[in-house]
């Protein structure tokens, strides 16, 4: 099942404020019997402030082992990939305590103030994403361009792709 919440009127605004937000998420469940969706949406928080929730009910687990893969598309005609698409073996970068920069860690810590996406595995809990904010910071190492971008976020576990997450961002460069 998807869930989808496009948000016209906030376009406009979105636009004018020539900031970088979240315009669509869209929560795909793979394999309903490992887990639902109970949350996949935006929500307003203030004026041009969008924040992003998600909460899923594993009904199976505990998982000790998953892989996530992050592209990134960017919008011509049709969105096609772009610039990246990385897999993570997420127990490892959870466990990963290093400095270096990357940009799987750069989303880990700005999931980690958001989401009991803070601890390394095994996962056998509801999965929850609490009014994430769209940060600058997100995308302050990567010299994106101002365009429509998607971030697809799947994950597997025992090397079964279970979900795909799909996040539209305008983002505005100045
Ligand atoms: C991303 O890379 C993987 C592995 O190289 C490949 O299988 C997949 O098709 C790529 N995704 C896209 C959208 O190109
Ligand atoms: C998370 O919160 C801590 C403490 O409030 C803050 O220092 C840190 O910069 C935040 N990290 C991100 C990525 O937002
Ligand atoms: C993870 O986040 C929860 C909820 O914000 C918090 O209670 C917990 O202490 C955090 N755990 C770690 C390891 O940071």
């Amino acid at each position: 099942m998807w869930f989808k919440f496009t948000l016209f009127l906030l376009v406009d605004g979105v636009l004018s404020a020539r900031q970088s937000r979240f315009v669509n998420v869209e929560c795909k469940m793979l394999d309903p019997s490992y887990a639902t969706y109970k949350k996949c949406n935006l929500k307003i928080l203030g004026r041009g402030v969008v924040a992003l929730n998600v909460h899923a009910v594993l009904q199976k687990g505990p998982f000790n082992n998953a892989k996530v893969n992050v592209c990134l598309f960017r919008k011509f005609n049709g969105y096609r990939p772009f610039m990246f698409n990385t897999t993570v073996d997420y127990c490892k970068l959870m466990a990963d305590r290093r400095k270096q920069l990357s940009f799987p860690k750069i989303v880990r810590d700005s999931l980690a103030n958001c989401s009991n996406l803070n601890h390394t595995c095994p996962y056998e809990h509801d999965i929850i994403v609490d009014n994430m904010v769209f940060d600058e910071t997100f995308f302050k190492y990567l010299p994106l361009p101002t365009g429509d971008y998607k971030i697809q976020i799947m994950a597997a576990t025992d090397n079964e792709w279970k979900t795909i997450i799909n996040i539209y961002i305008q983002w505005v460069f100045d």
